[in-house]
Protein backbone atom coordinates (compact mmCIF):
# COMPACT_ATOMS: atom_id res chain seq x y z
CA UNK A 1 0.00 0.00 0.00
CA UNK A 2 0.84 3.93 -0.64
CA UNK A 3 0.70 5.48 3.00
CA UNK A 4 -0.11 9.05 2.74
CA UNK A 5 -1.05 11.14 5.41
CA UNK A 6 -4.41 10.65 4.33
CA UNK A 7 -3.84 6.81 4.32
CA UNK A 8 -2.75 6.45 7.35
CA UNK A 9 -2.11 2.38 9.20
CA UNK A 10 -0.35 3.05 11.88
CA UNK A 11 -1.66 3.16 15.24
CA UNK A 12 -1.39 5.74 17.81
CA UNK A 13 0.99 4.30 20.42
CA UNK A 14 4.82 3.16 19.21
CA UNK A 15 7.48 1.57 21.88
CA UNK A 16 10.71 3.01 21.82
CA UNK A 17 13.54 0.96 20.70
CA UNK A 18 11.16 -1.96 21.28
CA UNK A 19 10.42 -1.93 24.52
CA UNK A 20 11.74 1.47 26.05
CA UNK A 21 14.26 0.60 29.42
CA UNK A 22 11.93 -2.47 30.23
CA UNK A 23 14.60 -4.43 27.93
CA UNK A 24 17.74 -3.83 26.19
CA UNK A 25 16.95 -1.13 23.45
CA UNK A 26 16.97 -2.21 20.08
CA UNK A 27 16.72 -5.92 20.64
CA UNK A 28 14.58 -8.79 19.55
CA UNK A 29 14.01 -9.14 23.26
CA UNK A 30 12.94 -5.88 23.68
CA UNK A 31 10.31 -5.92 20.73
CA UNK A 32 9.02 -9.14 22.09
CA UNK A 33 8.71 -7.62 25.45
CA UNK A 34 7.16 -4.45 23.55
CA UNK A 35 3.98 -6.65 22.01
CA UNK A 36 3.84 -8.53 25.47
CA UNK A 37 2.34 -5.07 26.49
CA UNK A 38 0.24 -5.27 23.86
CA UNK A 39 2.29 -2.96 21.34
CA UNK A 40 1.98 -3.16 17.73
CA UNK A 41 4.07 -0.15 16.31
CA UNK A 42 7.93 -0.28 17.14
CA UNK A 43 10.53 2.71 16.72
CA UNK A 44 14.13 1.25 16.39
CA UNK A 45 17.48 2.98 15.10
CA UNK A 46 18.91 1.58 12.67
CA UNK A 47 22.80 2.22 10.38
CA UNK A 48 25.21 0.51 8.43
CA UNK A 49 28.35 -2.04 9.14
CA UNK A 50 31.55 -1.93 7.54
CA UNK A 51 30.36 -4.21 4.67
CA UNK A 52 26.42 -2.85 4.37
CA UNK A 53 24.35 -4.81 7.02
CA UNK A 54 21.32 -2.50 7.93
CA UNK A 55 21.58 -3.29 11.84
CA UNK A 56 19.72 -1.67 15.07
CA UNK A 57 22.13 0.47 17.34
CA UNK A 58 21.28 3.70 19.34
CA UNK A 59 25.15 4.95 19.06
CA UNK A 60 27.33 5.40 16.81
CA UNK A 61 30.20 3.64 19.12
CA UNK A 62 29.12 0.11 20.41
CA UNK A 63 30.59 0.76 24.36
CA UNK A 64 26.93 1.87 25.97
CA UNK A 65 25.12 -1.09 24.63
CA UNK A 66 26.94 -4.13 24.30
CA UNK A 67 30.25 -5.60 24.72
CA UNK A 68 31.49 -4.42 21.93
CA UNK A 69 34.45 -1.19 21.59
CA UNK A 70 34.52 1.86 18.57
CA UNK A 71 32.77 2.50 15.90
CA UNK A 72 30.02 0.20 15.08
CA UNK A 73 29.57 1.43 11.40
CA UNK A 74 33.70 0.81 10.58
CA UNK A 75 33.21 -2.91 11.59
CA UNK A 76 32.07 -6.03 9.59
CA UNK A 77 28.69 -7.40 10.65
CA UNK A 78 30.34 -11.26 11.01
CA UNK A 79 31.70 -9.47 14.05
CA UNK A 80 28.89 -7.22 15.36
CA UNK A 81 26.52 -10.21 15.38
CA UNK A 82 28.72 -12.03 17.77
CA UNK A 83 28.73 -9.33 20.56
CA UNK A 84 26.07 -9.37 23.57
CA UNK A 85 24.12 -6.56 23.33
CA UNK A 86 21.81 -7.69 26.90
CA UNK A 87 24.15 -8.54 29.46
CA UNK A 88 24.59 -4.31 30.08
CA UNK A 89 20.95 -3.86 30.89
CA UNK A 90 20.68 -6.97 32.78
CA UNK A 91 21.71 -10.58 33.67
CA UNK A 92 18.03 -12.19 31.75
CA UNK A 93 19.14 -10.59 28.72
CA UNK A 94 22.97 -11.86 28.44
CA UNK A 95 23.71 -13.28 25.35
CA UNK A 96 21.05 -11.29 23.50
CA UNK A 97 22.41 -10.22 19.85
CA UNK A 98 22.22 -6.91 17.84
CA UNK A 99 19.91 -7.86 15.35
CA UNK A 100 20.03 -7.03 11.68
CA UNK A 101 17.25 -5.24 10.23
CA UNK A 102 16.21 -8.54 8.37
CA UNK A 103 15.20 -10.39 11.88
CA UNK A 104 13.23 -7.29 12.50
CA UNK A 105 11.33 -7.15 9.21
CA UNK A 106 11.02 -10.83 9.65
CA UNK A 107 9.10 -10.78 12.98
CA UNK A 108 7.31 -7.70 12.61
CA UNK A 109 5.87 -8.73 9.31
CA UNK A 110 4.55 -12.86 10.55
CA UNK A 111 3.22 -10.64 13.64
CA UNK A 112 1.41 -7.94 11.49
CA UNK A 113 3.57 -5.19 13.90
CA UNK A 114 4.38 -1.79 12.37
CA UNK A 115 7.80 -0.17 12.30
CA UNK A 116 9.49 2.92 12.09
CA UNK A 117 12.84 2.70 10.92
CA UNK A 118 14.71 5.76 12.27
CA UNK A 119 17.62 5.97 10.06
CA UNK A 120 20.73 6.79 12.58
CA UNK A 121 23.60 7.08 10.11
CA UNK A 122 27.34 7.02 11.66
CA UNK A 123 28.14 10.55 10.83
CA UNK A 124 29.40 10.46 7.42
CA UNK A 125 27.56 7.90 6.37
CA UNK A 126 24.01 9.71 5.80
CA UNK A 127 23.50 9.55 2.17
CA UNK A 128 24.85 5.72 1.96
CA UNK A 129 22.18 4.64 4.92
CA UNK A 130 19.48 6.01 3.60
CA UNK A 131 20.03 4.69 0.46
CA UNK A 132 20.65 1.49 1.63
CA UNK A 133 17.97 1.27 4.61
CA UNK A 134 15.30 2.49 2.33
CA UNK A 135 16.60 -0.51 -0.45
CA UNK A 136 16.63 -2.95 2.30
CA UNK A 137 12.88 -2.37 3.57
CA UNK A 138 11.74 -1.91 0.05
CA UNK A 139 12.72 -5.85 -0.40
CA UNK A 140 11.30 -6.83 2.84
CA UNK A 141 8.51 -5.28 2.89
CA UNK A 142 7.73 -6.10 -0.80
CA UNK A 143 3.70 -6.16 -0.92
CA UNK A 144 3.11 -5.08 2.74
CA UNK A 145 2.70 -1.62 4.65
CA UNK A 146 5.92 -0.43 4.80
CA UNK A 147 7.90 0.63 7.41
CA UNK A 148 8.10 4.49 8.39
CA UNK A 149 11.47 5.31 7.87
CA UNK A 150 12.28 8.39 9.93
CA UNK A 151 15.69 10.54 10.99
CA UNK A 152 17.37 13.33 11.66
CA UNK A 153 19.98 14.00 9.13
CA UNK A 154 17.55 15.25 5.62
CA UNK A 155 20.64 14.24 3.90
CA UNK A 156 19.33 10.44 4.89
CA UNK A 157 16.04 11.16 4.13
CA UNK A 158 16.94 12.40 0.78
CA UNK A 159 18.37 9.82 -0.28
CA UNK A 160 16.20 7.69 0.61
CA UNK A 161 13.75 9.25 -1.36
CA UNK A 162 15.69 9.13 -4.22
CA UNK A 163 16.47 5.43 -3.97
CA UNK A 164 13.09 4.50 -3.27
CA UNK A 165 10.43 7.41 -3.26
CA UNK A 166 7.57 5.24 -2.44
CA UNK A 167 8.34 4.64 0.82
CA UNK A 168 6.86 6.96 3.72
CA UNK A 169 9.35 8.90 5.46
CA UNK A 170 9.20 11.64 8.20
CA UNK A 171 11.51 14.19 9.31
CA UNK A 172 12.57 14.15 12.87
CA UNK A 173 13.03 17.42 14.50
CA UNK A 174 14.21 18.46 18.12
CA UNK A 175 13.87 22.04 17.33
CA UNK A 176 11.88 24.06 15.02
CA UNK A 177 15.01 25.20 13.36
CA UNK A 178 14.46 27.54 10.18
CA UNK A 179 13.14 25.65 7.28
CA UNK A 180 11.64 22.59 8.99
CA UNK A 181 8.41 22.79 7.34
CA UNK A 182 9.70 23.62 3.98
CA UNK A 183 12.46 20.42 4.50
CA UNK A 184 9.94 18.04 5.44
CA UNK A 185 7.80 18.91 2.18
CA UNK A 186 10.88 19.13 -0.08
CA UNK A 187 11.98 15.85 1.35
CA UNK A 188 8.61 14.36 0.33
CA UNK A 189 7.81 13.64 3.93
CA UNK A 190 4.10 12.61 4.90
CA UNK A 191 4.88 13.12 8.71
CA UNK A 192 6.88 15.34 11.57
CA UNK A 193 8.12 13.51 14.46
CA UNK A 194 9.08 16.57 17.30
CA UNK A 195 10.27 16.21 20.51
CA UNK A 196 6.99 16.03 21.87
CA UNK A 197 7.70 20.10 23.63
CA UNK A 198 7.55 21.65 20.51
CA UNK A 199 4.10 20.58 19.77
CA UNK A 200 1.62 23.84 20.46
CA UNK A 201 -1.28 24.89 19.09
CA UNK A 202 0.65 27.45 16.67
CA UNK A 203 3.27 23.97 15.75
CA UNK A 204 0.28 21.62 15.32
CA UNK A 205 -1.31 23.95 13.15
CA UNK A 206 1.55 24.41 10.76
CA UNK A 207 2.14 20.89 10.17
CA UNK A 208 -1.19 19.92 9.58
CA UNK A 209 -2.19 22.90 7.81
CA UNK A 210 0.68 21.57 5.34
CA UNK A 211 -0.56 18.33 5.23
CA UNK A 212 1.42 16.26 7.84
CA UNK A 213 0.46 13.61 10.30
CA UNK A 214 2.19 15.09 13.82
CA UNK A 215 4.05 12.22 16.32
CA UNK A 216 6.16 13.13 19.19
CA UNK A 217 9.22 11.39 21.13
CA UNK A 218 9.48 10.24 24.05
CA UNK A 219 6.57 10.77 26.09
CA UNK A 220 6.68 9.23 29.32
CA UNK A 221 4.73 11.07 31.48
CA UNK A 222 0.66 10.59 31.61
CA UNK A 223 0.61 14.70 31.72
CA UNK A 224 2.76 14.65 28.52
CA UNK A 225 0.59 12.09 26.89
CA UNK A 226 -2.67 13.92 27.23
CA UNK A 227 -1.74 17.26 25.98
CA UNK A 228 -0.41 15.82 23.12
CA UNK A 229 -3.65 14.23 22.67
CA UNK A 230 -5.56 17.35 23.92
CA UNK A 231 -3.69 19.11 20.86
CA UNK A 232 -4.72 16.26 18.17
CA UNK A 233 -1.28 15.31 17.53
CA UNK A 234 -1.54 11.66 15.76
CA UNK A 235 0.94 9.25 17.35
CA UNK A 236 3.30 9.00 20.53
CA UNK A 237 6.69 7.01 20.86
CA UNK A 238 6.88 6.00 24.11
CA UNK A 239 9.56 4.08 26.57
CA UNK A 240 6.74 3.33 29.39
CA UNK A 241 4.90 0.33 27.66
CA UNK A 242 4.12 -0.40 31.10
CA UNK A 243 2.57 2.77 31.54
CA UNK A 244 0.27 3.21 28.34
CA UNK A 245 -1.86 0.67 27.24
CA UNK A 246 -1.25 0.60 23.81
CA UNK A 247 -5.57 0.28 22.96
CA UNK A 248 -6.30 3.60 24.75
O1 LIG B 1 12.62 8.30 16.66
C1 LIG B 1 12.31 8.99 17.81
C2 LIG B 1 13.44 8.97 18.81
O2 LIG B 1 13.96 7.69 18.89
C3 LIG B 1 14.50 9.96 18.46
O3 LIG B 1 15.51 10.07 19.42
O4 LIG B 1 17.76 9.62 20.30
O5 LIG B 1 15.86 8.24 21.06
O6 LIG B 1 16.76 7.98 18.77
P1 LIG B 1 16.51 8.92 19.90
MG1 LIG C 1 15.37 6.59 17.81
Amino acid sequence: MQVTAQNWPYPRWVAHRGAGKLAPENTLAAFRLGASFGYRMFECDVKLSADGVAFLLHDASLQRTSNGHGIAGEQAWSALAQLDAGSWHSRAFAGEPLPALDNIARFCLRNGYFLNIEIKPTPGQESLTGTVVAQQAARLWLGAVPPLLSSFRPEALMAAKAAQPELPRALLIDSLWSGWLESAQALGCVAIVANHALWDKASVARAKDAGFRTLSYTVNDEWAAQRLLDLGTDAVITDRVDLFPPAA
